[in-house]
């Protein structure tokens, strides 16, 4: 099958309702998200292609509001809803009652713009399939690298979009944490820094285990392959396990270790990974630290694209959802208005391994040849250093299936006291 057989047709939007007068926007939502797209559409009411007002916002708590909003809030739905708004900005996050108020605003023919990749991973297809039956768009920009405006683009321009892989950084959270570990501090001390700066949530579980970057993987796979796959489908790993060995590890060995989410078109067959890899050294995305996020779309044979910016914060976040209302109004569509088939997933064979040993280790030489026996070739080492328990070691191999090196290190474990960490090696999209 080829990368252009998931080209979909270009879909008729109806213009809507009330064209020339003031759109009405209803919130959904006035957080930290919400509460900036409200200041920005105040600042900005009358710059696109209609004049727009915010008719109130749906939050939780309607009594004690910090907020200087002229607009009113409302605990009620019904109440938010009436009179009807032109649009509605779904940021509420989490899947209920986001997923309800949007298919309720789509089965009216309302358009609707979210930032809410958890609402559009899981339940994509139905929310897309609401919309393709009333005609209203429904526009997901600011749910993948918020402030890197690519995913409309990309689906209006199925040549540019014909790509067979996908390879992001797309949790800030988590990159910030290897960035600062990399740099000394201990997982715990780089949380406590990116809370105190705003990088992480209160609760940045989904960011640390992978899920937030799962669910942006199943999003983009939906835009790119028309897949639908679910989030529990990805193979999803977290970044609490790495410690600064591990990273300085990479290190010596040319590299550095990113937090990563993998999309493979092959054939008709797909691949999905997410979690911490190797990244060489000379690939452009092991520069990309911090807060950062970045996007590479490869295609077999060609010079890769790369796009990268920042991928959350309220401003940035509220540009982008803003920018999605303005395509509405000026007729814009759905992005990937098409319903979405699911893909055969197969593993995730990468292009080699990084391992990390530690503990009672055997010399060098040895270990090698025990690997050697099942196929697992090492094209770099580290020098071995003392550590607790032992030494430690980390090595760079060829590649080889996922079974032969689990089989290689069981083998190990069952000769010697160790512990061992895999990741897999990102391949270098072409430079
Ligand atoms: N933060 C970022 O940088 C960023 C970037 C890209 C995308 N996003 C996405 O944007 C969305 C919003 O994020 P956020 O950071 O603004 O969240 P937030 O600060 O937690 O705000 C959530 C808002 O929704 C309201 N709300 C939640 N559940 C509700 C319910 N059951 N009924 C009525 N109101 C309810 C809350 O009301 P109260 O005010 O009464 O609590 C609050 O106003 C999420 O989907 C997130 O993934 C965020």
């Amino acid at each position: 099958m080829s990368v252009l057989d998931a080209i979909a047709p270009p879909v008729e939007v109806p213009p809507i309702a009330g064209a020339g007068r003031e759109a009405r926007v209803a919130l959904l939502g006035h957080g930290l998200i919400g509460s900036a797209v409200s200041r920005l559409l105040r600042t900005i009411a009358n710059r696109g292609p209609r004049p727009l007002r915010v008719t109130g916002a749906l939050v939780r708590n309607t009594r004690v509001r910090t907020d200087d909003a002229p607009h009113p809030f409302f605990a009620s739905p019904a109440a938010l809803f009436e009179p009807a708004p032109d649009v509605v900005i779904e940021l509420l996050g989490g899947l209920e009652p986001a997923r309800t108020l949007v298919l309720d605003a789509l089965g009216r023919g309302i358009p609707v713009v979210t930032a809410n990749k958890r609402l559009v991973a899981a339940h994509g297809d139905e929310l897309v399939r609401a919309a393709a039956r009333s005609g209203a768009a429904f526009r997901y920009e600011a749910s993948v690298i918020a402030g890197v405006p690519f995913l409309g683009t990309f689906a209006a321009r199925p040549l540019a979009a014909a790509v067979n892989r996908v390879v992001a950084i797309a949790n800030g959270t988590s990159n910030y944490l290897l960035t600062r570990i990399a740099e000394g501090l201990s997982f715990a001390a780089a949380l406590d820094e990116a809370q105190r700066l705003g990088f992480a949530e209160t609760d940045p579980s989904r960011d640390i285990d992978g899920s937030d970057a799962a669910d942006k993987l199943a999003v983009l796979a939906r835009t790119f392959w028309g897949w639908s796959v679910r989030p529990n489908d990805i193979s999803t790993t977290g970044v609490s396990r790495l410690g600064a060995i591990e990273l300085s590890l990479a290190r010596e060995i040319a590299g550095s270790i990113k937090p990563v989410a993998v999309a493979q078109q092959i054939g008709g067959n797909g691949s999905l990974f997410v979690g911490p890899a190797f990244v060489a050294a000379g690939d452009p995305l092991a520069s990309i630290d911090g807060v950062l996020n970045a996007i590479r779309l490869e295609r077999t044979g060609e010079l890769p694209l790369l796009f990268s910016g920042p991928g959350a914060g309220p401003d940035v976040t509220a540009r982008t959802v803003v920018d999605d209302v303005f395509e509405i109004l000026a007729g814009g569509a759905s992005i990937r208005p098409q319903p979405a088939h699911r893909p055969t997933l197969r593993q995730h064979r990468p292009s080699g391994w990084f391992i990390s040993l530690g503990g009672s280790l055997p010399e060098t030489a040895e270990i090698a040849d025990l690997f050697g026996a099942y196929g697992l070739w090492a094209k770099r080492w580290s020098e071995p250093r003392p550590s607790t328990g032992g030494r430690t070691v980390a090595l760079l191999t060829h590649s080889c299936s996922p079974a032969a090196v689990d089989a290689a290190i069981a083998r190990l474990k069952s000769v010697a006291a160790i512990d061992a960490m895999l990741l897999p090696v990102l391949e270098a999209g072409r430079e």
